[in-house]
């Protein structure tokens, strides 16, 4: 990437993910321009008139409510529109609206001459990904979903703070479907380098290995938790949005866990699912194969097919 280029991110969607990725976006001061589109045009215009004015309090950017046109120049296009979950939704339950509302915004998008990289954080992400490769056109790489960004990062917050380490300290992925499929690398999960089965272990007093399954529940269920307390998720998603799109306009080539098309990795084929992958300025540089136990490979399995069962609206 030209580093003296002007950068811009667009973001699709201006409710409660949306805007909290665009004041993410402006508190980090990572790109030179960030356009709102919403259907409702003016809430996209009071956020922005909103952020603008939080500008002398952080790093000069052009902010602005746009049109589609303004996709053509875009670095990125990230996608937080559609319908979310109500209490008791799964995922899945909202595939049939989104993918229409997809279909539209997707083919707005091309029709500037957009060429960048889709960010798509909209549920059920790993089927909407798919949409939008297949609407798209563009290469495999350059569309990402947000896939199990945030249950791993729920998943290294609440091994963290069970084993009092930091998390950033705590290795270890949710791969699958962002939903109720998903499964932990166990096999994996190390703290520091040491596998974390083997830390429990040295660290056994007051603890159980139960414990560890509940772990795993609650990362599977926190969406649930948190709708039922405040009605949406947005924070958390925001801040992995970030971290995808920092990784993207500074060609990080960072390993994260996102939802990529899958071409014989994994025994899997024609599916969008979350796995770890390198991430940089051109999106998916490689997907990383990790070397599954048997019963993490059978529970992948199990979550592609629970995926591609509900892909019919899509294709
Ligand atoms: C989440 O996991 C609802 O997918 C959203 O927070």
């Amino acid at each position: 990437m030209n580093i003296n280029k002007t950068t811009r991110v667009v973001v699709i969607g201006t409710g409660f993910v949306g805007s909290s990725y665009s004041f993410a976006l402006l508190n980090q001061g990572i790109t030179d321009e960030m356009v709102l589109l919403d259907l409702n045009k003016e809430k996209a215009e009071g956020d922005a008139m909103d952020l603008n004015h939080g500008m002398p309090f952080g790093s000069p950017m052009r902010i602005w409510a746009g049109e589609y046109s303004d996709c053509k120049d875009a670095d990125i296009v990230v996608i937080t529109a559609g319908a979310n979950q109500g209490p008791g939704e799964t995922r899945l339950d909202l595939i049939e609206k989104n993918a229409k509302i997809f279909k539209h915004i997707v083919g707005e998008v091309m029709k500037s001459g957009f060429n960048g990289v889709f960010l798509i954080a909209t549920n059920p992400v790993d089927i909407l990904s798919y949409a939008t490769w297949k609407y798209s056109g563009l290469p495999m790489e350059r569309v990402i979903g947000s896939g199990t960004i945030l249950d791993t990062a729920r998943f290294r917050f609440l091994l963290g703070k069970y084993f009092n380490i930091d998390s950033r300290s705590v290795h270890a992925y949710i791969m699958g479907e962002h939903g109720d499929t998903e499964l932990p690398v166990w096999s994996h999960a190390n703290i520091g380098g040491r596998p974390i089965l083997t830390y429990f272990e040295e660290h056994k007093e007051g603890r159980k290995i139960e414990d560890l399954d509940e772990i795993f529940i609650n990362v599977r269920d926190a969406a649930y938790h948190i709708i039922e307390r405040k009605g949406a998720t947005h924070y958390a998603i925001a801040m992995g949005l970030l971290r995808l799109t920092r990784a993207i306009l500074r060609n990080e080539n960072s390993v994260l866990t996102v939802s990529t098309l899958l071409q014989g990795e994994y025994g899997l084929d024609d599916i969008y699912i979350g796995v770890p992958a390198i991430v940089n300025s051109n999106g998916i540089r490689e997907v990383l194969e990790l070397n599954l136990s048997e019963e993490e490979k059978q529970k992948l399995h199990h979550s592609a097919k629970v995926l591609k069962e509900a892909m019919g609206p899509i294709q």
